[in-house]
């Protein structure tokens, strides 16, 4: 354990920064065994947030070495300022100063990936949220913003591309081999956003023209072997750039616009002011060796970053308190981008299964916090599925709540209002409220709140009177405003016309356009003029984030399995019905009575097969029963062993059932077409080897030769990765061994693809020994330096592979462990990241909960532990 333990940061302890920084002047002379960083800051006292405050300036710096400092061309001497482990303080100084200051850094030692470091041959930053300050002493805090005028210096043949943020003003040669590149930005921005590159790269390039018709130089950089990946990222880009002009009226403002793509990177991407940089999967694709889950992943990344220009650069966060006003407004506006192209309602079907897969289970564990937290001891662990997720869905509710027009309104208000500002969340609803004037007062506890709200319903339908009354209640002593969408299926499957009793309704329901707005601790709804008893559709479209619980029968989930017009709910009936399915298997399994799968479930799905009102994309969603990971977070005590076994169980009678009209569809589907990254050859792959994977469960038949000759015979690694899934997936270790042998042999140039043959084989849903991610985690393709190998073998054999995590022994947890303790001095934000899957321990059946408290403990007797790590391990424990 640390000495002292790291302290929290309060956001009520926030204050305005002592001094602003007006320009900031960087130059970088790198070399192979250090590097030199030489700032010139153009700085005065805040006289506006704090009138007549004279103390000193204290500046935040981890890992420098200081050479020297100046102040307005005088050299301090050492007594003038203090230099402690994470500051630079500087006793005294006027109200206007030009700071100079002068450090070294080792780049090329720096495994956190935090701040200026090495990917392979390039030089490359990462700043947010805190890695500016493991460049050079700054105020490093996103309220404080500046303009970057950055010079980088370095050696001419091995790092000719030399790049920072804004436009390129000036080059230089000099005799010694070495160049440089001068970059101003004329935007003011906080240091988070600041971003250099320098490497031996080659350059895709295009032009967007704006719609006021400026032409903007768009380019993705890459190594060399990887050029031919870039064109779907391209592509992407520019339908980004061309959708946030349509739908938000936001045009891009500088004259251009780069990417670049790296291979050692901690997260996805990130939105550096003109020069994003991006983990090198989320960019680099081609038929060859991405899938058409990676095409997706690209398409929503790139947006994603191209969005936040606006929605994160030109309005930033005032503290990290308030990252989700960014992260969660951009990844709404990245989903809506996302269902523009593609289809809307499966989007909607995977982004509300990963809030109640893995945001409920956060929401429902130790690191639970509201979407603006109150407090942390690390901001790196607070890139959550609450921040970002959680605050999509808060937007999206404000959305519902005043309707597109209204919203659009109240983003242009935002946008304008705050442009060039850094604030709050709660400016970002004063903007709603104000273009609508309107008050969301109420609604803004969802910000302020963590859990997940649950809302009980009860019908009940009066014949004589032709009523149906919807009574609702919500667990939350003091209520949150909850807008359920809603809609009442009559006999045929017809939407009903709703039609409410003013008189016995309670008083200050809002009922609108098929929403309902819950306000209150208990409400009711009474509709009139109904001639039989409806089946109620439910939380259409996922519209808030809550667990709603409504007392479905089975033939009602499959009356509205088959007649919802609303898709989400359509999905939800058959998932709910899957999982009453299982549930009842379970309580067979406990009480060891034979297991019995209600025929209905397999007349369910199989007419689904016959159904030709679902496209491809939803087919295929529906065919797929509730994974292991949501059994589990709809339990109160986890079982994972039998989950797995009544969930497999369910599955292989599936199969069986099924398996003659799954190999009609899978044949039909399997058409060589020319591979194309678009929706509907994607969707088709999708459900094509959604039916392969069901087939390869069956005991009846024999249907490996199928995934055989798929693996063989293909052009795309779509089909070849599916393929071999369902091999490894499946009770066919020599097939899987010798296409996995051939798989490895083919790819072992390629990162991106043996990273994927890495996690296929780690994330195995079959029976294993831990000892197969030992064995992986020696092979030559495995670097513990790397995250997107730790993702891939560790993350994924934690997250996926949950009969081995869980393996009785315990040994999967202390892999998982030692793994932890390994990479807490290489990558504490990677380290703590994994401490996820334990934390839940308390959640977990007696004897493996404690087997997973005890690798916390182990990990928390360690010595030097990182503040994120600590942070996560010292909450999983003292909750
Ligand atoms: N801001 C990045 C994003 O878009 C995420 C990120 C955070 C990347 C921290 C690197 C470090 O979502
Ligand atoms: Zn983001």
């Amino acid at each position: 354990m640390q000495d002292t333990q790291p302290k929290s940061i309060y956001l009520k302890d926030y204050q305005p920064p002592h001094f602003v920084i007006e320009e900031t002047h960087l130059r970088f002379d790198l070399f192979e065994e250090y590097s030199q960083v030489d700032s010139r800051l153009v700085m005065r006292r805040n006289h506006q947030q704090h009138a007549g405050y004279t103390g000193p300036l204290v500046l935040v710096g981890q890992q420098l070495e200081l050479l020297s400092i100046k102040v307005d061309g005088e050299l301090l001497t050492a007594d003038e300022y203090q230099v402690e482990d994470d500051s630079l303080t500087i006793n005294t100084v006027a109200d206007d100063f030009i700071l100079e200051i002068s450090t070294r850094i080792e780049p090329q030692n720096n495994t956190a990936l935090e701040g200026l470091y090495k990917s392979g041959g390039m030089f490359c930053t990462q700043c947010e949220a805190e890695g500016f300050r493991r460049i050079t002493y700054y105020l490093d805090r996103p309220d404080v913003m500046s303009i970057f005028t950055t010079e980088v210096i370095a050696d001419a043949s091995k790092y000719p591309i030399l790049l920072s943020n804004g436009n390129a003003v000036q080059r230089e040669t000099f005799a010694s081999g070495r160049h440089s590149v001068t970059w101003h930005d004329p935007h003011k921005k906080p240091c988070y956003l600041f971003a250099l590159v320098a490497g031996s790269l080659l350059v895709k390039e295009d032009t967007f023209k704006t719609m006021s018709g400026r032409t903007v130089d768009l380019q993705i950089f890459v190594e060399p072997q990887n050029i031919d990946k870039t064109d779907y990222a391209m592509d992407a880009l520019k339908r980004s750039m061309k959708w946030d002009e349509e739908k938000y009226g936001r045009e891009y403002d500088l004259d251009i616009f780069m990417i670049v793509a790296v291979d050692d990177f901690n997260m996805g991407a990130m939105e550096n002011k003109g020069l994003n940089i991006f983990n090198s999967s989320c960019v680099l694709a081609n038929p060859q060796t991405a899938t058409d889950s990676a095409y997706q992943r690209i398409e929503a990344i790139v947006a994603h970053e191209y969005f936040h220009n606006w929605s994160g650069n030109r309005v930033t966060c005032r503290d990290w308190f308030q990252l989700s006003l960014k992260e969660g407004f951009t990844v709404y506006r990245d989903a809506q981008f996302t269902a523009d192209m593609n289809s809307a309602t499966v989007k909607r079907i995977e982004d509300a299964a990963l809030m109640r897969t893995v945001q409920f289970a956060e929401d429902a564990g130790p690191m639970a916090h509201p979407v603006q937290p109150d407090s942390f001891i690390e901001i790196s662990n607070f890139y959550t599925v609450t921040i970002y997720e959680k605050g999509c869905e808060v937007v999206g509710m404000i959305n519902k709540l005043l309707g597109d027009e209204g919203f659009r309104k109240g983003s242009d208000l935002y946008f304008d209002r705050h442009d060039g500002q850094a604030v709050t969340i709660n400016e970002f609803v004063s903007a709603m409220e104000d273009a609508n004037n309107l008050s969301l007062t109420q609604f803004k506890r969802w910000y302020k709140s963590a859990g997940t709200p649950i809302v009980d319903v009860v019908s009940q339908y009066d014949d004589v009177a032709k009523t149906y009354t919807l009574n609702f209640k919500q667990s939350c002593a003091e209520p949150f405003l909850i807008p359920i969408e809603l809609g009442l299926l009559g006999e045929s499957g017809q939407d009903l016309e709703l039609v409410m009793d003013e008189n016995t309704s309670s008083k200050g329901d809002s009922f609108n356009g098929g929403i309902f707005q819950l306000t209150e601790k208990e409400q009711t709804l009474v509709f009139t003029g109904i001639e039989k008893e409806p089946v109620p559709s439910l939380l259409r479209d996922f519209s808030a984030p809550i667990k709603l619980n409504y007392d479905y029968s089975r033939d009602q989930l499959l009356f509205l399995l088959q007649y919802d017009s609303d898709g989400f709910n359509c999905w939800d009936a058959g998932q709910k019905l899957a999982l009453d399915v299982i549930y009842e298997v379970m309580s067979q399994q406990q009480a060891n009575l034979p297991l019995m799968v209600d025929p209905r479930l397999l007349t369910a799905y199989g007419s689904l097969l016959q159904r030709d009102d679902l496209d491809h994309a939803m087919l295929a969603k529906m065919l797929i029963l509730p994974s292991i990971s949501y059994i589990a977070e709809t339990q109160e005590e986890i079982d994972i062993h039998a989950i797995n076994q009544a969930r497999t169980h369910v599955q292989t009678i599936l199969a069986d059932a099924l398996a003659a009209d799954l190999e009609i569809l899978y044949k039909r589907l399997n058409i060589t077409q020319g591979y194309l990254p678009e929706p509907g050859q994607m969707a088709q792959r999708g459900l094509k080897n959604a039916a392969l994977s069901y087939l390869l469960k069956a005991t009846s038949g024999d249907y490996k030769a199928l995934a055989v000759n798929q693996f063989e015979n293909n052009d795309n690694m779509t089909d070849s990765m599916a393929a071999l899934a369902s091999l490894v997936n499946s009770n066919h270790s020599l097939e899987a061994r010798s296409a996995l042998d051939s798989f490895y042999q083919q790819w072992k140039a390629e990162p991106l693809v043996v990273n994927q043959w890495l996690a296929v084989q780690a994330g195995s849903a079959e029976y294993g020994h831990v000892e197969n991610i030992q064995k992986l985690l020696s092979h030559e393709a495995f670097d513990i330096k790397n995250p997107n190998k730790v993702r891939s073998v560790i993350g994924t054999f934690a997250g996926q592979s949950l009969v081995n995590f869980h393996a009785e022994d315990g040994s999967g947890y202390q892999l998982l462990a030692d793994n932890i303790i390994s990479l807490n001095t290489l990558n504490p934000q990677i380290a703590s990241r994994l401490v996820a899957p334990l934390s839940k321990w308390r959640r977990y059946v007696d004897q493996q909960g404690q087997q997973m408290k005890q690798q916390l403990q182990r990990i928390m007797a360690q010595p030097a532990l990182s503040k994120d790590v600590y942070e996560v391990v010292s909450k999983s424990l003292s909750l």
